[in-house]
This record gives structure tokens, sequence and C-alpha cells, in this order.
């Protein structure tokens, strides 16, 4: 066995680099806002890109703006790529480790493989994939997505202040006249592997410092028009109003017990809401809103995506409209790869629980062209999506210890899962 205890990443710059990252669209108050495609993530990608050159490897957007990290001279077309990352962006007033956490410790790693080469089942690379959590522009998981073929476009996509994304995705080193291109050839991801903080209780309930994902949960994202009518606030009797707020109130509590009361999916959002004209004495006209709804089936997924548009349709107000913008499948990760991440722990002698994962990530649009598998390290009081996310360092150490002891399986002693013969 060529896997020896004695490989670990560098403590003080894997901590270092995220406390830096973390000053990247930071707040006073501990919060980290760096939308994907905005100033701050750029800022951060462009950091990020320094660090990886101060330490010997290469950095490259592409037309996605997906941030790849290679070896130098490590071009070798014929060998599959073992890849592992995570996102950098976060969503609005977020944390500073969703995300950020699985970018730093697959830089750690793939530091080590510049300084220790050898003869390799995989190239290994690591990844910033670009706008996971889609907080600005709409389109999330738009850089993994695009890696494996599920984007053609960037037209049509704008931010909240009617920005386009074509601008956002130029500014940012990729290229929207060439999306197709940023998608890799059949065969050529040999694995991807992400590591990433809970961002639920689970393992910090059970006191294990090391989580093996087995299923990510689907996910699906509807928005929804409601359309009522417009009128003064003062001289409309309460018998003669169209609101289009009070009808966005009833819908979104009808939204929310299709989880809690009725059990029709895992859980249901409302997260995003906006009224027009938005003035004090004025019957709001018009709301659009987003459903977000998750499940680990994909028959309860369309079974909840049919109640809420079924809903939609019965709402007091007129010409609603409701359309799905994305879905997401659950997606199981790969046993093969599961049981090496186990062996790699027990080696570091961490234990480790199989756990499902409620948050989406990167991996389960991955796995649509290769085997994968997330690491989970335990996040406080199970937050996250929020300043108080936090992980404490020597779990954040552990994570990418065991990130690097399966890497280094994977390269050097197991036979690759999914590789061609
Ligand atoms: C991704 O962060 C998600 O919303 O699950
Ligand atoms: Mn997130
Ligand atoms: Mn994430």
């Amino acid at each position: 066995m060529l896997t020896r205890v004695g490989h670990r990443v560098d403590r003080g710059r894997l901590l270092g680099h995220l406390n830096e990252l973390a000053r990247f669209g930071g707040a006073d108050g501990g919060g980290v806002s760096r939308e994907g495609f905005g100033e701050a993530d750029n800022a951060a990608r462009a950091y990020l890109t320094g660090q990886a050159e101060s330490l010997g490897l290469t950095a490259s957007v592409d037309p996605a703006g997906n941030l790849l990290i290679r070896r130098r001279r490590s071009h070798e077309p014929e060998r599959p790529v073992l890849l592992f990352g995570s996102h950098l962006d976060s969503v609005t007033n977020g944390g500073r480790y969703d995300g950020a956490y699985g970018v730093v410790a697959a830089l750690e790693v793939l530091a080590h493989f510049a300084e220790h080469p050898g003869p390799m089942a995989y190239e290994p690379v690591a990844v910033a994939f670009a706008n996971e959590e889609g907080a600005l522009f709409p389109c999330p998981f738009f850089g993994s997505k695009a890696l494996v073929g599920m984007v053609n476009s960037a037209d049509g996509i704008v931010d909240h202040d009617g920005r386009p994304l074509r601008a956002a995705l130029s500014a940012a080193g990729g290229d929207p006249d060439a999306l197709a291109t940023a998608a890799w050839p059949a065969g050529s991801i040999g694995a991807f592997l992400e590591l990433h903080v809970e961002q639920g209780p689970i393992l910090e309930r059970c006191g294990t410092p090391i989580g093996i994902v087995d299923v990510v949960t689907g996910r699906s994202i509807l928005d929804i028009t409601l359309n009522g009518r417009q009128n003064h606030a003062g001289t409309t009797p309460m018998d003669a109003r169209c609101d289009a707020l009070v009808a966005a109130a009833k819908l979104i509590v009808a939204i929310e017990n299709l989880a809690r009361e009725q059990g029709v999916c895992s859980v249901a959002t409302v997260g995003t809401i906006d009224s027009a004209p938005n003035v004090t004495n004025v019957i709001p006209g018009s709301v659009t809103l987003t459903a977000e709804i998750r499940d680990g089936s994909p028959q309860r997924l369309a079974a909840a995506e049919r109640a809420i548009l079924q809903l939609v349709a019965e709402s007091d107000t007129h010409h609603n409209s409701a359309r799905v913008t994305m879905r997401s499948a659950p997606t199981e990760t790969d046993p093969r790869i599961r049981a090496c991440v186990a062996e790699a722990a027990a080696e570091l002698g961490f234990a480790t629980m199989g756990l499902s994962s409620g948050a989406g990530h990167d991996a389960q649009i991955i796995a649509a062209a290769a085997p994968v598998a997330v690491i989970f390290v335990p996040s406080r009081d199970g937050i996250s999506h929020a300043p108080a996310e936090h992980t404490d360092p020597e779990d954040l150490v552990a994570g990418a210890d065991v990130l690097l002891g399966t890497v280094r399986r994977m390269l050097f002693t197991v036979p690759a899962p999914g590789a061609r013969p």
C-alpha cells in the first residue's frame, strides 16, 4: 500500500487561504456575500489564481468561468483526469466555508502532487466551479453543468438588476460565445471528489468527524408570477380588491405545507419575493416569487412540482404563471470511491459515517459524466447559508487530509472507477 499516514496537507496554508478568502465579499458581522460572477467573486478567483501560481501550479478559466488548476507540464491527453474541488461563490450574506473550503483543500491536495510527482492512474486537477449557488444570476450549477455539456448559452439570463450574464461571464474571463466548448469529452473525467462542510447537524450530533455522502438531494426551482389588480389603497373597498400580495401570502403558506403537513416532498421554501409597485398606499398589482423544493426521489419531486402548478392555477389572482427554471436530479455517489474515502479516513484514525445531503453540490451534476464522491466535515449547530456558519479548524484539516488520502489511493493504488480498460 503506497498511502502512508505521513501524508498531510499544510495546515497553516489551508487555514490561511480560507481566512484570506473570507475577506472577498466579507462583511463586518462575519457574513460573506460573494455571489457568482459578481465583483467579489472575481477578486476571490484572482486571489486563488495568484496562490496557485505561487505554488508552482497553473490556473486557467474555461469559457463557462470555471477556474481549473493543474500541475505544470502535465498535459497528457490520454490520461483521464481525477478532478476535485467545489465552488468559490456564496449566497448573499452566507458563510465563509460553503464551497470555499472544498476549493482551498483541493489546492492543497494538488500542491502535494506537484511536490510528490510519480506515475499516476489519473492526472489530478483542482476546480472552482462557477456560480454554484446562483445567488445573483439565477442559474445554479452553471459551471459544472457547462463542464458536462448541459449549458450551451448564456442568452436571456440576467441578474436582479437586469444585467446580462453574458457581460458578467466575459468579465470573469469566460466566453459566452464558446460555452459549448467548456464541455469535456466523454471519458475524460475519471472521477470527481468534492469536500464540503455538512451544512446540517448530523455529524456534530454523532460526534463523527467525517461524513461520506451516499445520496445528494434533487431540487426544482419554479418562478411564479401572480397578477392582481393595482388600485388605490384608501378608496377600494375590501370586497372589490384583487391583491396580488395577499394571494402570494396564501400561496407561500400552501407551498410550505406541501412539505410540512402533507409530506409531498422533503422540504419546500419560498426564498424570494418581489411585489409591484411596492408602495404603501397602493394595492399590489403583481408579485413574483420563487419556490424551491427538494427530495431524494424524482417521483416525489415531480409530484411536488405538479402540486405547486395546481396551487398557482387555483390562486385568487388572474393570468398567473409558473414554470420550472432549474431541475437537478437526486444523485447517488459511487460506492467504490466511498469505500476509498472510508479507508483513507480509517488510516488517519478518523471515524466516518454515511449520510445523505440535503444541500445541492456540483458533484451531483458531474455525476452525469463520471463517478463522484462527496466528503463532509461537521458544521457547528448545523448552520449554513448564514454568517454563523462555522467548522472547527481541526475538522477542516481532518477533512482535507482525508481528501488527500483518498486522492492518493485513487492515483496510486486503486484501478480507476469507470476508467477505460
Ligand atoms: C447549494 O448550496 C444549495 O442550495 O443546496
Ligand atoms: Mn451553498
Ligand atoms: Mn456549496
